[in-house]
């Protein structure tokens, strides 16, 4: 009998690549100086970072050990632990809960980054313009006042061509990578993808430590003005780093379960959430110097970078360089993590149809993509339409931003609640503790964090998403 090869990484750097690939993406570019900006900058990264280590990295820990122990599809691998730990194969519905927010994510992440491929596009023509114009290093959309330049979101927003059209290759790109497998595709991508990503972002924070005002930028992150916390804040901290690093979405059990069985997991999961949350940083340092030195508004919010940074590379050396560079990291970033939520779907679709992993990769990616098209319409003809009207924190949101809404409030915390009190409390403990790799202190402290801290905090995030008004102020 032949034996049908089980797919695996070939090393552990590739595991490493791959998963701080499926951690880094818009979230670290894109929400987390976002949301640094709109509170206060470091009272935020101060409880962003406690949220990391205790919150976040036991989680990925925990859905690290849940996948390489099951080696399958986060619902399948989780329950096979349930099963082995004689308790009900209900547990493993965190794995089922997982998996739909990987597929919910991805529909509304590929618009977002096509929004990334359109600005790579035009500053790629706006490059060239320059060069052609002979001088490579004027500033950035030159013909454009600045007046006009953050116009231009609002005219994407308003075309469907485009919207659809980048969406479309996006999703293209995802699906043809996922459907070449583990190591040829996924892995593939991760090799050459993340070392550019480094790469960009060391150079292009350098530029802006030259050119900007890092200093302003270096204490805004980090003096907190605690005066700017509250529970809000917390709450919005934690939700940020759950989402960062793509804990309670399956993505990182399904990429444990290709870890080979010497990788020691705890290790690895601290290098995961540290890269994952270095790079949040190091993306701030990139982004406010150039902000402050155009002297923009650091609370922009979402606009920050497709309106605000596009403004303040015009008046910038080689600022249409500088700009494509800075719109490729953040493709490149955007592409290994939708290739993640793709796997976390398509692992499980291919057991459970028992079909070919092209068939699933086409099959489930065609579907995504066009729950896709739903999102990118909600920007503008169905901007009226409203899913869940009748849930009032969903009355007011368009198909995208419910989306976004019902994943980050509901599903990620129910899935990383579930999985937390199953680790903490119900899988069996030999079992669990082996896989985890630790020992003595350390492990009393992170089955302490598992089965305490974080039922509670996850909790609480849960209770306040859903119930806003109970927020202390
Ligand atoms: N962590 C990714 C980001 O910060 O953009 C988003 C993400 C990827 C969430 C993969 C969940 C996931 F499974």
């Amino acid at each position: 009998m032949v034996a049908v090869k089980q797919e695996g990484w070939s090393s552990r750097t590739a595991f490493i690549l791959a998963a701080v690939g499926a951690a880094v993406g818009l979230g670290n570019i894109w929400r987390f100086p976002t949301l640094a900006g709109e509170n206060g900058g470091g009272a935020f990264v101060l409880i962003y970072i406690a949220c990391v280590v205790l919150i976040g990295l036991p989680l990925v820990l925990s859905e690290v050990i849940v996948g390489r122990h099951g080696g399958s599809d986060a619902y399948h691998s989780a329950e096979k632990l349930a099963k082995e730990s004689n308790v009900s194969s209900g547990w493993a519905a965190f794995g089922g809960v997982g998996i739909s927010a990987a597929f919910l994510i991805l529909t509304f992440y590929s618009v977002v980054a096509g929004w990334v491929l359109y600005y790579v596009g035009v500053f790629i023509s706006d490059f060239f313009g320059a060069l052609t114009s002979g001088d490579p290093f004027a500033g950035a959309l030159l013909n454009e006042t600045k007046e006009e330049i953050p116009q231009r979101m609002g005219a994407l927003f308003e075309n469907n061509f485009i919207l659809l059209s980048m969406h479309t290759i996006f999703m293209f790109l995802t699906i043809a990578i996922v459907a070449r497998g583990v190591t040829d595709g996924i892995e593939k991508a991760a090799t050459y993808l993340m070392p550019t990503f480094f790469i960009l972002l060391i150079l292009i924070t350098i530029y802006g430590a030259f050119v900007g005002e890092f200093g302003r930028a270096v204490s805004f992150l980090f003096t907190p003005d605690f005066s700017k916390l509250n529970a809000g804040v917390v709450n919005e901290a934690l939700g940020q780093a759950l989402f960062s690093m793509s804990v309670g979405s399956a993505a990182l059990i399904t990429y444990g379960a290709y870890v080979p069985k010497e990788t020691k997991l705890a290790p690895t999961a601290a290098m995961i959430a540290f890269a994952d949350t270095g790079v949040a940083i190091m993306a701030g340092l990139m982004i406010f110097p150039i902000v402050f030195s155009a002297g923009l508004d650091v609370a922009a919010g979402p606009t920050l970078v497709f309106q605000s940074l596009p403004i303040a590379f015009q008046s910038m050396p080689a600022g249409s360089f500088v700009g494509l560079l800075f719109f490729v990291l953040i493709f490149f970033a955007a592409l290994t993590s939708s290739i993640s939520l793709l796997e976390a779907v398509v692992a499980w679709a291919i057991k459970k149809f028992q079909c070919s992993r092209a068939m699933a990769a086409w099959g489930v990616g065609g579907v995504i993509f066009l729950v896709g098209v739903a999102c990118a319409l909600s920007l503008n003809i169905w901007s009226e339409l409203r899913i869940l009207g009748f849930w009032g924190i969903f009355a007011e949101t368009n198909i995208m931003d419910t989306i976004d809404g019902f994943v980050g409030k509901v599903l990620l915390p129910v899935a990383a609640l579930i999985t937390t009190i199953f680790i903490g409390w119900k899988a069996d403990k030999k079992l669990v503790d082996a896989e985890s790799g630790l020992n003595g202190g350390k492990l009393a402290f992170w089955r302490f964090l598992t089965a305490w801290l974080s039922p509670i905090a996850v909790s609480l995030i849960l209770i306040f998403g859903l119930f806003p008004s109970l927020l202390p102020s």
